[in-house]
């Protein structure tokens, strides 16, 4: 069994990168397992929280993370780059210095919205900034539009390209 840690990189309620983890479970190919992990109360890393002991959910993040074979980031594009939560999240899960659980981890990208750009920008930051610490990015996925591409008030998926690239990119793992 391959178990990925997925995670949004969005707070907000409607979120549609929220909702395309929420898909990932109905995408996943046998042997491949979804945990998600919601960053709703993850502090703002603080290196005064970062001591002997961590914030419980901390703990709880390192350890998934350690635990996982991959991660899968869901992350908006905001000014050309991703968001502070999905930074929060890659920071927090670096440290300790050296040992950080997400150094070296696999990981798939995705970055959806309704705009025309697919999130581009923010697929080339974030596999960057993963790749720099030591990870292979195993897919990347963006779609613009996004909108349309849900069935309504549901998080089922009803664009083909996209569903198509999202089931590759977890058997890419
Ligand atoms: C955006 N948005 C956006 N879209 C884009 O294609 N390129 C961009 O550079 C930006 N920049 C940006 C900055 C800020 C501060 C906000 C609030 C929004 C639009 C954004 O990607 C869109 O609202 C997504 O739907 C947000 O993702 P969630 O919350 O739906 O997952």
């Amino acid at each position: 069994m391959t178990t990925l840690l997925a995670f949004s990189g969005s707070l907000r309620a409607a979120s549609f990168n929220s909702r395309v983890i929420r898909a990932l479970p109905g995408l996943a190919p046998a042997g491949v397992d979804i945990v998600q992990f919601d960053v709703t109360d993850l502090p703002f890393y603080n290196q005064d929280l970062d001591g002997e002991t961590v914030p419980e959910v901390v703990a709880a993040l390192r350890a998934a993370v350690a635990e996982a074979d991959g991660v899968v980031i869901a992350s908006p594009e905001y000014n050309h780059s991703y968001s502070a939560v999905a930074k929060n999240i890659v920071d927090w899960a670096s440290r300790p210095m050296m040992q950080g659980p997400i150094l070296g981890k696999k990981s798939m990208v995705i970055a959806v919205g309704p705009g025309p750009g697919g999130g581009k920008h923010c697929l080339e930051e974030l596999g960057k900034l993963l790749a720099l610490l030591g990870g292979t990015v195993v897919a990347s996925v963006g779609a613009a539009k996004v909108h349309e591409k849900f069935a309504p008030e549901s998080d089922v998926i009803i664009d083909a390209e996209l569903a198509d690239a999202l089931r590759a990119g977890l058997a890419a793992f």
